[in-house]
């Protein structure tokens, strides 16, 4: 027997209806809100999407009926970069950073994103899973549904390989869905300081073959960094990773104009992500090959810096933005999409449409399943959420709460505020 949900009394059904591609310039501001919406869902997917009189004529005694009562509905948030899965955090280091260490300083002494690698090599599959499952459910009660998750975090064939399959056994154990990315690129590790190509040749010859033949990620990302990958080392993993069948995303230009995206552009990447210190030429760059930049304000603002990526000429130049938490445990200890929604707002003068349209159906085409979720229309996926808002500028206006009140994935509900 088909399952019928009918959700109605949306005082602004957000759907983000529009063109079947990721959306630039003015469209970042058109959200498509049918006022005084509803929709019907069946087996999962959204069948009918329009006012609440016309869904509820198609409601029969099968139906199961949610009433919004008058709150927003909106599309899941798609988080388009994360690092999701890895042991222990770094407290200690976000103390010492609050008196004045800098991130790179850490690092350089052997902290930072080394001292997650030591703790996520020590742990097991399981260990991982659980760890990740704890993570999984703050993103799912701050209104996020799918979510890109790196690796990173082991550097050694089989503990990328450990981080790999726990990311899989979360897309199959949790609500939250996955999208996996494989970042062997993300540090050099502590024995291969002195033989640095040793450890890019390990990465082409033995990591991305391996992670190919088991399918495990659908991207493979890179580092791109003075100090971390030269643009050169850059180049060759992610030719090699592209040759192996996987999409190309980078960490570009994020503590220094270190020609990450330019790499993007001459590659054809996916996304180029960060993009602190891009320039003009960079942005004309990313435009000319059609990268899709996101954003990351939730690490400009952990490490205490004041440089945000240049997110007004980026929409000027016709770039299809999307925004992203880089939830990590050093520089972007945040899950929360309208926490980024708000440092949007306030420090990058992106309107809250603008944001929404940038973490939900951008987001989805630069993961390539814009045709499956990241809008409310017939025949996508019914991963939704209704928020206990009744504009949908609250969202990045109210900021430090957590706004959603029912949250569902493929049209089951997977979170209620009590
Ligand atoms: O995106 N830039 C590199 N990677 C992460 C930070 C990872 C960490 O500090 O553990 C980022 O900011
Ligand atoms: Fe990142």
């Amino acid at each position: 027997m088909s399952q019928t949900l009918a959700v109605i009394n949306c005082s602004q059904l957000v759907t983000l209806s529009g063109p079947a591609r990721p959306r630039v310039g003015p469209e970042l501001c058109q959200l498509s809100i049918v006022a005084d919406g509803g929709m019907l869902i069946r087996d999962g997917r959204i069948a009918t999407v329009g006012t609440r009189s016309e869904v509820e004529k198609l409601i029969d005694n099968d139906c199961e009926v949610v009433d919004a009562g008058g709150r927003i509905v909106l599309p899941g948030f798609v988080d388009a970069h994360a690092h999701p899965v890895f042991a222990g955090t770094r407290a200690n280091e976000f103390e010492e950073r609050s008196q004045g260490a800098s991130y790179q300083e850490i690092a350089a002494r052997g902290g930072g994103i080394q001292s997650t690698v030591n703790a996520t090599r020590a742990a097991t599959l399981d260990g991982l899973v659980a760890s990740g499952k704890r993570y999984a459910e703050w993103f799912i009660r701050s209104g996020t549904t799918t979510v890109e998750a790196k690796s990173g975090y082991g550097l050694t064939v089989e503990d990328e390989l450990k981080t790999l399959r726990a990311i899989k056994r979360l897309d199959e154990e949790t609500p939250l869905r996955y999208v996996p990315t494989f970042l062997g690129a993300h540090s050099i590790p502590a024995e291969y300081k002195s033989r640095r190509e040793e450890y890019v040749s390990l990465i082409i010859d033995e990591m991305l073959p391996r992670i190919a033949q088991e399918e495990l990620a659908e991207y493979c990302d890179v580092f791109c960094e003075a100090n971390v990958f030269t643009t050169d080392e850059s180049r060759r993993i992610l030719s090699a990773a592209r040759a192996q069948g996987l999409g190309l995303r980078i960490h570009a230009d994020q503590l220094s104009l270190s020609g990450g995206a330019q790499l993007a552009a001459e590659l054809g990447a996916t996304t180029a992500d960060h993009l602190e210190y891009t320039d003009t030429a960079g942005i004309a760059a990313l435009k000319s090959a059609g990268v899709q930049p996101v954003l990351l304000p939730g690490s400009v603002y952990a490490l205490g810096s004041s440089h945000y990526p240049a997110a007004r000429e980026m929409i000027a130049a016709g770039l299809a933005v999307v925004l992203a938490t880089d939830f990590n445990p050093g520089s972007s200890p945040t899950p929360s999409m309208p926490m980024i929604l708000s440092l949007a707002s306030t420090q990058m003068k992106m309107t809250p449409a603008e944001s929404i349209t940038a973490a939900t159906i951008n987001a989805a085409y630069s993961l390539n399943r814009g045709d499956k979720i990241g809008s409310l229309e017939a025949g996508k996926v019914a991963d939704f959420v209704i928020y206990d808002c009744y504009d949908y500028r609250d969202l990045a206006y109210f900021f430090g709460i957590e706004h959603p009140w029912r949250v569902y994935t493929g049209a089951r509900q997977v979170f209620r505020r009590l």
